[in-house]
């Protein structure tokens, strides 16, 4: 069912263990989370992107098949706007049924970003909605690999004070879209983090981290972890295998569903693989 992403998060956070949060691209996504939470039997977060919407061209049209599906699954399936900075973008989340936004103002300067935040917070939190907000820029997002940037540990306590938000996202020494797996996290930073921030903390780029420093990263503090190239490298590869093999095919739900059948696997082998 559709669950709250308060409830998701507030339940790992109480176990010291993770929510997972996958992106999702387009329905073969959607379908493709969902059945790999549901191989798991693990809640699962199911996130959509700025981004992705802006290749949509609009949210409803991938957020509200989202939401039909999260209704529908046999795990609890929480829904979330992921990065977003355009104010109307989060207004329609909210207004679709969405039970959580990421406001991301990470780039502004600090003042800007608790400005920014907090109104966002005040509007998502009338209606109900669970808010993510980010302090230290991840980098890569702009496809320049960035693993330097760190979250201060008293700065972040008092962002979320000057905010109110419910997750802070933070930078620990991952970096967007990495290809490949050899990320190395601060985990002496993520249990100071830890200690000084009373939200749950998020990781983004998650990718690019080894499995057994994700396992770690969680154990030393973090509570939702992000996911979503690595679901992409899977499908696509799964995409290409089919492709190449029988070139033949024109049906698109043939090689779709090779691409989907593998995310899924991943999706179950992460959520195993997370405290
Ligand atoms: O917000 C989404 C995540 O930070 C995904 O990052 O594509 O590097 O896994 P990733
Ligand atoms: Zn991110």
């Amino acid at each position: 069912p559709l669950t709250a992403t308060g409830d998701v998060v507030g339940a790992a956070a109480a176990r010291r263990a993770a929510a997972a949060a996958f992106n999702a691209v387009q329905l073969e996504h959607v379908t493709a989370i969902l059945a790999g939470a549901r191989a798991a039997n693990r809640p699962v977060i199911a996130q959509v992107s700025q981004n992705a919407v802006r290749y949509h061209g609009a949210l409803a049209p991938i957020g509200a098949a989202l939401l039909a599906a999260a209704a529908e699954a046999e795990v609890p399936v929480a829904v979330h706007l992921d990065h977003a900075d355009d104010v109307a973008l989060l207004r329609q989340a909210v207004a679709l049924g969405f039970g959580s936004v990421m406001v991301d103002a990470s780039a502004e300067p600090y003042a800007e970003n608790v400005r920014i935040t907090r109104e966002a917070a005040a509007y998502c939190h009338d209606a109900g909605v669970w808010v993510e907000a980010e302090l230290g820029e991840v980098g890569g997002k702009d496809g320049v690999h960035a693993p330097g940037a760190r979250t201060d540990p008293d700065e972040a306590a008092e962002f979320v004070a000057a905010t109110g938000v419910d997750a802070l996202a933070v930078a620990v020494g991952s970096s967007h879209a990495m290809l490949t797996r050899d990320a190395e996290l601060d985990l002496e930073l993520i249990a100071r983090l830890r200690a000084a921030v009373p939200v749950p903390l998020v990781l983004h780029g998650s990718s690019g981290v080894p499995d057994d420093t994700l396992a770690a990263a969680v154990r030393a503090g973090l509570t939702k972890i992000n996911i979503a190239t690595q679901l992409n490298k899977v499908f696509t590869a799964g995409v290409r295998e089919f492709c190449a093999r029988h070139p033949e095919v024109v049906d698109p739900r043939k090689y779709l569903g090779a691409g989907r059948d593998r995310m899924a696997a991943e999706v179950t082998r992460l959520l195993r693989l997370l405290p």
